[in-house]
């Protein structure tokens, strides 16, 4: 271990600096990095395929070009990931393929199935609000390239928040039966939400080194916390019930309390892709396969022009 390097390390950290790539950072720091960035930016591109397929059978024109908006922003986000994993001398050929044949992670999330227009508003308001309240710590990771990705994405991703809560709010504000159909869709999507922010922090592996080393700035259980006494008055507005028997204001604790959460069926979604985890990897799998003629094409393309350049 280079001293002079650890101690400046070190030195960064206390002062609430950034490391940034050419600095000297221990090796598990950087490894623990390009797990959690690259694990992040699957998630955006795996995120995509649920939405992608409501494309065509959004309600009306104006909803489709916001639809579209969004999910090209989520594109992006993983680009911005990727090239952060890049940073760290991780190539985005390598991050990848880990992707593809399924050895790498990517929320548990996007592996339940979207049957319903009001599904896509759920997701908005709370798939997306969750996103945003683990990002927003994650603006103040210590690895710089990371947290700058995050600052944009942070603001992208309050704009997707709110397409989905306006969803939301017109399908409850609509007939009995698109308020069923909200309803619904927030029963479907209340626990896998909490579950993104994932095990309980006695279970969570790689909590304390990540906090040590500033990369995670807040604790699982407490942004799950923040986010359920975020949510609760925004499903009360409206006039929606949250799937929780057990969920109720603490005085005490100034918080809500909830009831258990079912690891069973976290874990099961990790291990065997849930409900629809096959599914979404064989579009990805298609999706990569069917773009080959395009990364040919641009990379021919940029030879080409390299060639003129010279001559
Ligand atoms: N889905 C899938 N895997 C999960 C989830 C989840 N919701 N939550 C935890 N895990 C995995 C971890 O990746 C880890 O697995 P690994 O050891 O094989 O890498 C294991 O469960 C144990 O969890 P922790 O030790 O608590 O993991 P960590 O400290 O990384 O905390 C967290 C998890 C909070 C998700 C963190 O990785 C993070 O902040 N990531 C960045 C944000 C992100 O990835 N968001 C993706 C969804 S949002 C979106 O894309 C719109």
């Amino acid at each position: 271990e280079d001293e002079s390097g650890a101690a400046r390390f070190q030195a960064l950290l206390d002062r609430e600096e950034k490391i940034e790539p050419r600095d000297w950072m221990p090796d598990r720091y950087r490894k623990l990095l390009v797990r959690q960035i690259s694990q992040h930016a699957h998630s955006e591109v795996v995120g995509m395929l649920p939405e992608g397929n409501w494309l065509t059978r959004a309600p009306t024109l104006k909803r489709k070009a916001v639809l579209l908006a969004k999910i090209q922003d989520e594109a992006g986000h993983a680009l911005y990931l990727y090239s952060a994993c890049e940073t760290l001398g991780t190539s985005r050929e390598e991050t990848i393929e880990a992707l593809l044949d399924g050895r790498a992670k990517y929320s548990s999330i996007f592996n339940y199935p979207v049957p319903t227009w009001a599904d896509v508003g759920a997701i908005g308001w709370l798939v997306d609000g969750a996103a945003i309240v683990n990002q927003v710590m994650l603006c103040r990771c210590s690895y710089g390239p990371y947290a700058r990705a995050m600052e944009r994405i942070c603001k992208e991703e309050s704009f997707h928040q709110r397409q989905g809560y306006e969803i939301m709010i017109k399908l409850a504000q609509g007939t009995p039966a698109q308020k069923k159909l909200a309803q619904d869709a927030l029963n479907r999507w209340w626990w896998p939400s909490l579950m993104m922010f994932g095990p309980h922090d006695s279970e969570s592996t790689h909590g304390n080194q990540s906090t040590e080393w500033k990369i995670k700035r807040r604790s699982n259980d407490d942004l799950r916390q923040h986010f359920i006494d975020m949510t609760v008055p925004q499903a009360e507005f409206l006039g929606l019930t949250v799937p929780d028997p057990d969920l109720k204001w603490n005085e005490d604790r100034g918080h809500y309390d909830f009831g258990p959460i079912n690891w069973d069926e976290f874990k099961a979604v990790l291990k065997g892709g849930g409900p629809v985890g096959r599914e979404r990897m064989a579009a990805r799998r298609a999706a990569h396969d069917d773009g080959a003629w395009v990364r040919e094409a641009a990379i021919a393309h940029a030879e080409k022009r390299k060639a003129r350049q010279h001559a």
